[in-house]
């Protein structure tokens, strides 16, 4: 099962909590990230778009840098792991991002891809006056089918002359190439969302689901199997997790206690809000399972979760690593720079599902050996 790191491009990563660690983002801890992720041998570090916070005490995602010069930083910066940035498609035309794609393609010796976004939050979009209206809830996948064929064209031929409703290209050229082919990600869960992953993704990213149950998202693995038997492509699902891990179960679940005991209630409302403007995209989009605020898990955006032992952890992994169709997950912490070295230490080399990595020496055996 591949690794990845959905690393913390906005403030406090994914939990709106006052309880939680309260951090900026910033080049430097991002840099230390996805370095110590490179080093256990995770497989990717991707970066979200976030144009708009959810405010709050918290002031939750009200700080966020941008996705594609961030993995451009970072491309320069690591040497092996694989780097994805998220592509606003109402914001950048495409073939500036098919050559944005192609320069960060440069820096990094072919360790780059893209996450294709259509844009759920208006806010994010109507303060820059850039939102099309809410027509675009039900049209968005249409945009994105040419949005993607526009990409496709340049990165593969280095040519387009794509024409459709929304983008005219005439003799439209990018040179360089890639020099590997150009992976696409996207994280379609409504219908329209699959269709299109199945058409048009290398990959798709769905939802985990509730609390130590890896393999809810089972049902989301199989409407993209039934979506992809219907285009004959191989695009797998990769699992949205956060990972709340510690010595013991009773040590983890403490944290994870705590967490929700500060929820930052007035930042998960503002989430609620932008989640139910969606009135128009047949109400099978995942976004309100994201954003419903009942939920106890709304604290960490309703994102699945594995909280426990590391040897619990390695355990459910390991489960979610069986199931049809599933190629990898795509892993949160509470506390970033902590969780991914107790990963890389204490759970990866438990997993059955790992055992093709060479876990390095831990951190804490090299310094003392070096200090020796
Ligand atoms: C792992 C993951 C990453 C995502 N990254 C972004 C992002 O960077 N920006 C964004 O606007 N939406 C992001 N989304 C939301 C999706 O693009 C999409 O809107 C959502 O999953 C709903 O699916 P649907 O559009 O098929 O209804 C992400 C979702 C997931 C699961």
């Amino acid at each position: 099962m591949n690794v990845g790191v959905f690393i913390p491009i906005g403030n406090n990563g994914w939990l709106i909590s006052e309880n939680a660690p309260q951090y900026k983002p910033s080049f430097e801890l991002n840099k230390q990230i996805t370095l110590e992720a490179e080093r256990y041998g995770m497989d990717f570090a991707l970066s979200m778009i976030k144009l708009r916070g959810f405010g709050g005490k918290t002031e939750f995602w009200d700080y966020n840098l941008e996705s594609f010069t961030l993995m451009a930083g970072l491309a320069a910066a690591t040497t092996k792991i694989k780097l994805f940035a998220t592509a606003p498609s109402l914001l950048l035309p495409p073939a500036m991002v098919a050559r944005m794609a192609a320069t960060i393609d440069s820096i990094s010796g072919g360790r780059f891809g893209v996450n294709l976004v259509t844009g759920w939050q208006r806010p994010e979009y109507s303060q820059m006056g850039m939102w099309p209206g809410d027509e675009f809830f039900s049209t968005r996948y249409a945009y994105l089918s040419e949005y993607i064929q526009v990409l496709r064209d340049l990165w593969e031929t280095g040519h387009s002359d794509f024409k459709g409703d929304h983008f005219q290209m005439d003799d439209c050229r990018l040179a360089p190439q890639p020099q590997a082919p150009m992976q696409v990600i996207c994280a379609g869960q409504s219908d329209a969302g699959m269709a299109f992953s199945a058409r048009y993704a290398d990959y798709n990213f769905c939802f985990g689901k509730g609390v130590n149950t890896p393999t809810a998202f089972k049902p989301a693995a199989d409407k993209l199997i039934e979506a992809v038997a219907k285009t004959g492509r191989e695009v797998t699902s990769y699992v949205l997790m956060m990972v709340i891990a510690d010595e013991t179960d009773e040590a983890a679940f403490a944290k994870w206690e705590h967490y929700k005991a500060g929820a930052d209630t007035e930042a998960i409302a503002w989430m609620a809000q932008q989640g139910a403007a969606d009135t128009k995209s047949g109400g099978d989009t995942n976004v309100r399972q994201m954003t419903d605020p009942t939920s106890p898990s709304a604290v960490n955006i309703n994102m699945g979760t594995l909280v426990g032992s590391y040897a619990s952890v390695a355990r459910m992994l390991d489960e979610m690593a069986d199931v049809p169709g599933t190629e990898g997950v795509l892993l949160t912490f509470d506390d970033f720079v902590a969780g991914v070295r107790a990963f890389g230490e204490q759970i990866q080399p438990l997993m059955k599902s790992r055992t093709h990595v060479d876990s390095p020496v831990p951190s804490r055996v090299a310094a003392e050996a070096v200090a020796a």
